[in-house]
């Protein structure tokens, strides 16, 4: 199986939407917050398969806008876990280069989140072997307006000119502007949409669906689903003869 990941074809961004935590939960009859807690530990296989197969940029989607309206105490239990999590694994994220990052409206957070999550981020800036980015309070449409606001004030201010604005520009004002844009886009559970998730970073990228709930995601759904990413033809709007010959 690993033996037929191709080196020099990896997806260079893996994204992924961690979905099937509640339903996990609901089938062993616990609560939600359990399949959130066996959910914190596929985000630490899935952590570590990554930097094994030498992916540099794994963006996983913690925490949406939309997920502020769940209910409190779920709310409240997701944020501990985030809290617990980037506490114990600090020492293991330097032990293995890796720079903790976040993209979203992270002044939202409780002030412990917060605190914590910087502290972390500061403490793993100068890691380079991969880029572990966490959306959290993460929401595409707010990135995008948060973006046009930014752009429209430079405009505005005589910084920059309307027809200086392009692709680049943009990219420079979204949350993710230091990552490059997403190759593979995984969602676990079966369900089958973006839900507000990097909707500008993913405009070419492959997207793999799967039955697994989150908790049930492995290491070896990991490589399936690059070995299924490396099967197809990115064709980036060209024809399949232009890409061959
Ligand atoms: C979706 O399952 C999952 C989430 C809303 C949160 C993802 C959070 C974790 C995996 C926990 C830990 C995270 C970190 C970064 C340590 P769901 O609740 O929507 O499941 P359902 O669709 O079955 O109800």
């Amino acid at each position: 199986m690993i033996e037929n990941i191709d080196p020099d074809k990896l997806p260079q961004h893996i994204a992924i939407i961690m979905d099937g935590n509640g339903r996990w939960a609901k089938k062993q009859g616990k609560f939600r917050a359990f399949g959130h807690e066996k959910g914190a530990h596929s985000v630490r296989k899935i952590v570590e398969a990554c930097a094994e197969l030498h992916i540099p940029n794994l963006t996983l989607y913690a925490f949406s806008t939309e997920n502020w309206n769940r209910p409190k105490l779920e709310v409240r239990a997701l944020m501990k876990l985030l809290v617990n999590a980037l506490k114990k694994e600090i020492t293991t994220l330097n032990k293995n280069n890796i720079r903790l990052n976040a993209i979203g409206n992270i002044e939202a957070l409780p002030t412990g989140a917060k605190k914590e999550l910087k502290e972390v981020i500061a403490q793993t800036q100068e890691n380079t072997h991969m880029t572990l980015t966490l959306a959290l309070s993460y929401g595409s449409r707010e990135e995008i307006v948060k973006t046009i606001k930014e752009i429209s004030l430079k405009v505005k201010n005589n910084l920059i000119s309307p027809s200086d604005i392009d692709e680049s520009i943009i990219n420079n004002h979204l949350y993710t502007r230091d990552l490059p844009d997403v190759d593979l886009l995984i969602r676990t559970s079966g369900e089958q949409r973006i839900s507000n998730f990097l909707l500008w970073q993913i405009a070419y990228a492959e997207l793999h669906f799967t039955e697994t709930l989150w908790p049930d995601y492995t290491k070896d759904h990991l490589i399936n689903a690059i070995l299924d990413y490396q099967n197809r033809e990115r064709r980036f709007g060209k024809t399949s003869e232009q890409l061959n010959s």
